[in-house]
């Protein structure tokens, strides 16, 4: 019998990371769902036959290495979700080093170092599939989240630069870009948010959780094996180029 697929989920107790456990396990793959908050995350595996919990801090690199290399014993580690992010709001003049130095740690040092740890095994295998999980921050400009737009925005640059160099050895890197989705994380937004959502996407409904689940199934199945370094915004049609 080969070995299952694993695929490795950060922020998984999260209102996008939840789904995406969901949607990967139902696709077939042994989920490792790692979350700061273990509560969040055992509880995305409730009635999940094929996931486990763990709970790892993205800032802590030495624990991402950790955490990825004991996922990769458990079977074929073929996909990595770097979507663990934290959300600093307020005033640019007010931000300080600490909140500065957290959304880098856990929103790009973190996916840099867990996609490092994953390479190593997709590398051993030939294949595998890293989707980092960016933001349409990256699009344009989003007063008083500076510090976040600034670590979101390093998302596609990084998936660029990897995905190049890691083609030879089959290993996909895409980005995904979400738009306006419900979850926690909006509560750094300001008042009239959903006016502006609705005025700027094209498609005049609030985006599904699932859908972006799908977007990383789809990166992460063998339908997408010629996609690579590729930046997909999920968004109803609000940032176009
Ligand atoms: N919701 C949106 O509208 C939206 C828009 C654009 C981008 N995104 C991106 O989607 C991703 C998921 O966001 P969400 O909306 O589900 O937010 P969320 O707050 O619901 O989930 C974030 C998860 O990350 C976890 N987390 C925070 N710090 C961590 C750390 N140090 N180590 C490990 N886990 C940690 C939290 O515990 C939480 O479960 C993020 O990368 C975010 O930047 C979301």
């Amino acid at each position: 019998m080969s070995a299952p697929e694993v695929a490795f989920v950060t922020g998984a107790g999260g209102g996008l990371g939840t789904p995406i456990v969901h949607r990967l396990a139902a696709d077939g793959f042994h989920v490792v769902a790692a979350d700061i908050d273990l509560d969040a995350a055992q509880h995305a595996v409730v009635d999940v036959g094929r996931a486990a919990a763990v709970e790892l801090d993205m800032a802590d690199v030495d624990a991402v290495r950790a955490a990825v290399d004991r996922a990769a014993d458990t079977g074929a580690l073929t996909a990595l979700v770097n979507n663990a992010a934290v959300f600093p709001a307020g005033p640019f003049v007010e931000v300080t080093v600490d909140e500065y130095d957290a959304a880098h740690a856990v929103n790009q040092r973190g996916y840099f170092f867990a996609a490092q740890a994953a390479a190593r095994h997709m590398i051993g295998l030939g294949r595998g599939s890293i989707v980092n999980i960016g933001s349409i921050t990256e699009h344009g400009g989003w007063p008083n989240i500076v510090a976040y737009a600034t670590a979101k925005g390093a998302a596609g640059a990084f998936t660029r630069s990897l995905a190049t160099e890691l083609g030879r050895h089959g290993v996909r890197v895409n980005c995904i870009a979400p738009g306006a989705f419900p979850t926690a994380a909006e509560a750094i937004q300001p008042d009239g948010y959903e006016a502006a959502i609705y005025a700027g996407q094209a498609l005049q409904r609030r985006g599904r959780l699932d859908e972006i689940a799908a977007a990383v199934a789809f990166l992460c199945s063998r339908d997408a094996e010629f996609i690579t370094g590729q930046t997909l915004n999920v968004d109803g049609g609000w940032k176009m180029r």
